[in-house]
C-alpha cells in the first residue's frame, strides 16, 4: 500500500500553530512596549489632519484668466444674448397688444375646467415662474417637474422632452390636458366671445370670432381630447365648424406666447464680473465675485466640463442630453427626447402644420432633429440662470438641492435608460462647494418690467 505523503499538510498545520503562537504572544505584549508605535502613528495622523485642514482653509485666490477662459467667460455673458429672433410661425409674437391679452389669459383661472387653475398656478412669478414642487399639480399630478419659462422664447424646443416646437403650440397643451387645466377649446372660444374685454382684444388682433350661437352646430363644450366627455361632442361637429373653433384656440396660444416672450433674465453678479474683466478692471472684478465663486467659474468652464452643455448667455445649449439622473423610485425611467421628437413630428400644431403663420415653413429644426439611440433618456438642458429658490431640480424633481446636483455630476452614475454622457469628475468637496457658489452668482431680478410679473389689475 502506497503511503500518501502528508508532509505538506503537516508543515502547514505546524505553520498555523506557530502563527497562533505569534498572535497570542502579540496579545500578551505589554502596552508599554507598543507605545512608541502608537505615538508615531498618532503624530503622523495629526500632522496629516492639520495639513489637510490648513490646505482646505487656505483662502482661494482669484484665478488669473487665460485667453481661452476669457473667451469662454464672455460667451456666457448676458450682454452677448442676441436679440430675440422673430417667430414667423406666430404673426402676433411681437405685438404689444397680444402680449397684454396673453398676460390676462396667463393669469386667468377661468381658462380651466373648474375655474381654479391658470398657467400662473404652476408658473408662479415669485418663484421664477416655477412652483417649488417635485412635479406640477393642478387638476391632477404631472409626470414632470415644472420648469421656469423665463428665456424659453430662445429655445427651439419646449418641455423637458422637447415635444413642442413653439411657445404658442406649447401653451395649447395645458389648457386641454385633463391633469392640468382640463378645459376644452369650445368653452375657451365661448369665454373669449362672452367677455367684453377679451372679445375686443381678440377681434383687434385676429379678426371676427365665429358665431357660436347655434347650439345645434356648436355644443357648450367640445374638444378632441381622448377619454373626455368633450370628445364625442367634438366628433359630432362638422369639420368646418371644428376648424373655426380650433383657430380661436390656436390664437389664444399665440397671445399667451407673445406675453411669454417678455420674460427674460436680467444681468446678474456674474455678468457684472465679466463686464469688469472685459474693461480690464481686475480690482473692481475682485470685489464682485469672491475668490471661491471665481474658482467655481473656472471649474465650470474647465475641469467640471459643465460648459459642454450649459453654454451661451442662458447657460443652455437647448439640446437634449442623458446625464444619468435616476428616476424617482417606483416611477418608470423617462424615455425623454426619443418620445418627444416623435410627438413633435406628429403634432398638428407643429412648424410644418396648417396653423403656423410662416409661409416659408422652413422648419429646419424639426426636419433635422437628432433622433435614435443617442437621445434615449435625454432631457433638455435647462438654463442655469435664477436657480435659487427653484428647488427641487431635475425633470421629476429628483434632486433636492444644488449640493446634491454637484455630487451627482461628480459621480456620473450609470443611466438606467440610454447612457450617461457625463463622466466622473473627481471633484473635492471644496470644488463642489465652489461650483455651487458660482451658480448662485447667476441669480438676478428679471429684465422684464414689473407690471408683467404679477396678475394684471
Ligand atoms: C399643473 C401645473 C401646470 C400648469 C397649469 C401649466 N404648466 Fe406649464 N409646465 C408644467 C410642467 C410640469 C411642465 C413640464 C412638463 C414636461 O416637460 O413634460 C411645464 C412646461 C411648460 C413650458 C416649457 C418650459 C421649458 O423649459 O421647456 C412652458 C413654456 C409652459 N409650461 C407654459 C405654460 C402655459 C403658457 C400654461 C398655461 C396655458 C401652463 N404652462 C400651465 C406645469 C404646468
Ligand atoms: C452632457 C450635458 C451636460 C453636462 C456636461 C452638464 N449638464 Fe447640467 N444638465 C444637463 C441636462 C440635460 C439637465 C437636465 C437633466 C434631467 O433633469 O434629467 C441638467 C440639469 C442641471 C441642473 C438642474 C437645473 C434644474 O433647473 O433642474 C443643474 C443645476 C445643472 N445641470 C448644473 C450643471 C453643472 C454645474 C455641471 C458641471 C458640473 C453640469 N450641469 C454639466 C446637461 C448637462
Amino acid at each position: 500500500m502506497v503511503k500518501v505523503p502528508l508532509h505538506g499538510v503537516e508543515d502547514r498545520l505546524a505553520e498555523d500553530s506557530r502563527s497562533t503562537d505569534d498572535a497570542s504572544r502579540l496579545t500578551r505584549w505589554p502596552v508599554g512596549r507598543l507605545f512608541p508605535i502608537f505615538a508615531i502613528i498618532a503624530i503622523g495622523l495629526a500632522v496629516a489632519l492639520v495639513g489637510a485642514a490648513l490646505f482646505s482653509l487656505r483662502p482661494a485666490v482669484h484665478p488669473a484668466w487665460t485667453d481661452h477662459e476669457l473667451q469662454l467667460m464672455e460667451s456666457l455673458w448676458i450682454a452677448n444674448l442676441p436679440p430675440l429672433p422673430p417667430d414667423p410661425s406666430n404673426a402676433v409674437a411681437d405685438d404689444p397688444r397680444a402680449a397684454g391679452f396673453g398676460h390676462r389669459l396667463f393669469f386667468d383661472p377661468r381658462l380651466s375646467d373648474n375655474g381654479e387653475f391658470a398657467c400662473s398656478s404652476c408658473h408662479q412669478p415669485d418663484r421664477r415662474f416655477s412652483d417649488g414642487r417635485l412635479t406640477g399639480a393642478a387638476l391632477g399630478e404631472s409626470k414632470r417637474n415644472t420648469p421656469s419659462i423665463v428665456g424659453t422664447a430662445y429655445s427651439p424646443w419646449l418641455y423637458w422632452d422637447g415635444r413642442k416646437d413653439s411657445q404658442w403650440s406649447q401653451a395649447l397643451s395645458p389648457l386641454e390636458d385633463p391633469i392640468e387645466q382640463g378645459g376644452n377649446r369650445m368653452a375657451l372660444a365661448r369665454l373669449i366671445a362672452g367677455d367684453t374685454e377679451y372679445r375686443r382684444a381678440y377681434t383687434a388682433l385676429f379678426g371676427t370670432l365665429p358665431d357660436l350661437s347655434d347650439a345645434g352646430r356648436f355644443p357648450a363644450e367640445a374638444a378632441p381630447v381622448p377619454g373626455t366627455p368633450f370628445e364625442s361632442a367634438w366628433n359630432s361637429m362638422n369639420p368646418a365648424d371644428r376648424e373655426s373653433v380650433t383657430r380661436v384656440f390656436v390664437n389664444i396660444g399665440k397671445a399667451i406666447a407673445a406675453y411669454e416672450r417678455l420674460l427674460m433674465p436680467g444681468p446678474s453678479r456674474f455678468d457684472r464680473y465679466v463686464e469688469a474683466i472685459v474693461h480690464r478692471d481686475a480690482s473692481q472684478a475682485g470685489t464682485i465675485l469672491s475668490a471661491d465663486e471665481a474658482t467655481g467659474l473656472r471649474l465650470f468652464m474647465g475641469k467640471a466640463r459643465c460648459i459642454e452643455c450649459h453654454n451661451g448667455p442662458l447657460l443652455t445649449n437647448n439640446e437634449f442630453h442623458n446625464t444619468g439622473i435616476i428616476s424617482v423610485p417606483g416611477k418608470i425611467p423617462d424615455r425623454g427626447r426619443i418620445d418627444g421628437i416623435h410627438m413633435a413630428r406628429g403634432d398638428p400644431f407643429n412648424c410644418l402644420g396648417a396653423y403656423s403663420d410662416d409661409p416659408e415653413k422652413d422648419c429646419a429644426e424639426l426636419r433635422f432633429a437628432r433622433t435614435g439611440a443617442e437621445v434615449v433618456g435625454a432631457l433638455r438642458t435647462p438654463s442655469l440662470r435664477n436657480l435659487q429658490g427653484t428647488a427641487p431640480y431635475s425633470h421629476q424633481g429628483q434632486t433636492p438641492s444644488l449640493g446634491e446636483m454637484m455630487r451627482h455630476y461628480d459621480r456620473a452614475p450609470l443611466a438606467l435608460i440610454g447612457h450617461n454622457e457625463a463622466k466622473p469628475l473627481g471633484l473635492s468637496r471644496r470644488e463642489r462647494a465652489q461650483l455651487e457658489a458660482f451658480l448662485a452668482t447667476l441669480d438676478a431680478p428679471l429684465a422684464t418690467a414689473p407690471q408683467w410679473l404679477a396678475a394684471p389689475p
